[in-house]
């Protein structure tokens, strides 16, 4: 039985929205790791109160209603969180305050102008550092609009950042704001939102769009908050067990969201021994316990329209791929070169590296499966803890022992990795508990 720690992307939101709520919001489950200790201590200096009660481990946040944030003394350091620091930005841009953000070297370097662009057109005032604002880069200072303008908008990638950056601008603005999506992304936001007594409205248009619409000046009623376990920190044991042989674990509890299967689906479809038992829903999100056994995986292609649904999980995927019988080919994923690092580039040149054969371009990534992995190779993580965990994964399968450098960043999304892979088996030597 393997125990994975709650889901990142619920954790930020359970955060954000009970900080925004009017009452008391109890989240049971919330993940600690450092992104979201980051969006943590952002909305304690946004001026909501927020302690961990000692018997339970429960976090409960005394919200502040949509209006009541302060001016932060100091710039908000959001670290490594893309979502801590995109959400947020949005949640100031519809209050009267002002706020800079920061992060470490690897969210100075992500494009924020997906963000920004739509926050000015809701009458938010942004200011980058004259040096850093043709790429849209971090440091940014966002001012809050007086009055909320609520906006149509269409977005040009399938993005849950950017979709829930706008919303939560959108619950001070007058009238009601329609986000356009190429396709459904995680819709976290859309069900917690609800969850809180707002009304959403979800729409697929016959084009295969995804619209969501929003009337803002609604009060969010405080709600208490289970946090499902993350499928996209799952992955890393599913994968694992898949790989190594006579290998058979149990992972209790985790997310089934629709929008967040892409990953099991194509791992079904590639041969994978994985069951789905005890389906429910707990807290409002849908989970059930998988089992997972050592397979023989067949290579397949994933098709571009699944990319949303398991944005995360490719670097991992092409681990599993590694060991597949035949190639592999992932398509539509170019939003992969966004991420903490350029995933498509780091998988591919790591992979590479171990002896495997890739092939890469602007928005795929091909792997060819073999019998066994070389390894050998010294990866240095970049400060991407997916890229960490997928190649010390590897490390699991392959002849010769695989070195990751840079771990220290598993601690964003799964403090304990480590620990907890080795207590189900794995020999992974690292000086610290991740
Ligand atoms: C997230 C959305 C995804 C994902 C990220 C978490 C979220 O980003 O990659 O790790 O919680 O909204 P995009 O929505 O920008 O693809």
């Amino acid at each position: 039985m393997i125990d994975i720690p709650g889901d990142k992307s619920v954790s930020h939101r359970a955060l954000i929205l009970g900080g925004m709520a009017s009452g008391t919001s109890r989240i049971k489950g919330l993940l600690a790791g450092e992104d979201v200790l980051s969006t943590l201590g952002t909305m304690q200096a946004l001026g909501v109160q927020i302690t961990t009660e000692s018997e339970t481990g429960d976090v409960i946040v005394d919200g502040v209603g949509t209006g009541g944030f302060i001016c932060p003394d100091a710039p908000l350091d959001l670290g490594n969180a893309g979502t801590g620091v995109r959400l947020l930005m949005g949640a100031v841009a519809g209050q009267p305050v002002s706020a800079e953000f920061t992060g470490d070297a690897s969210l100075s370097v992500r494009p924020m102008h997906r963000i920004t662009d739509p926050l000015i057109k809701m009458g938010a005032q942004i200011s980058y550092l004259p040096e850093k604002a043709e790429k849209g880069y971090l440091p940014v200072t966002v001012t809050g609009a007086q009055p909320v303008i609520a906006i149509n908008y269409s977005t040009a990638v399938a993005s849950a950042q950017i979709k829930s950056a706008i919303m939560l601008a959108a619950l001070n603005a007058r009238g009601q704001t329609v986000i356009t999506e190429p396709h459904i992304s995680r819709d976290h936001t859309e069900s917690m939102l609800r969850h809180f007594g707002i009304e959403v409205e979800q729409t697929f248009l016959p084009d295969g769009k995804h619209q969501v619409t929003l009337a803002g000046g609604k009060p969010l009623i405080a709600k208490d908050i289970v946090v499902p376990r993350d499928p996209s920190s799952a992955a890393f044991a599913i994968i694992a067990a898949l790989i190594t042989p006579d290998s058979d674990i149990r992972l209790p509890a985790i997310s089934l969201n629709p929008q967040r299967t892409g990953l099991l689906t194509t791992l079904l479809e590639m041969g994978a021994d994985i069951t789905i038992t005890n389906e429910r829903i707990e807290g409002g999100e849908k989970v059930g316990d998988l089992s997972v056994r050592s397979s023989q995986l067949s290579a397949i292609e994933v098709p571009a329209e699944r990319a949303a649904s398991m944005i995360d999980e490719y670097p991992i995927l092409a681990i599993a791929a590694a060991t597949a019988r035949g190639t592999t080919h992932m398509t539509g994923i170019a939003e992969l070169r966004v991420k903490e690092t350029d995933r498509i580039a780091k998988t591919a040149q790591g992979l590479a590296a171990c002896g495997v054969e890739i092939a890469e371009t602007h928005d795929s990534l091909s792997v060819t499966g073999s019998a066994e992995i070389a390894g050998g190779a010294m990866i240095n993580s970049s400060h991407d803890h997916r890229i960490a965990m997928s190649f010390l994964v590897l490390g699991m399968v392959s002849k010769t022992a695989i070195t990751v450098t840079d771990i220290e960043t598993i601690a964003t999304s799964f403090p304990g990795f480590a620990k907890l892979m080795n207590d189900a088996g794995a020999k992974m030597n690292t000086k610290s508990e991740n």
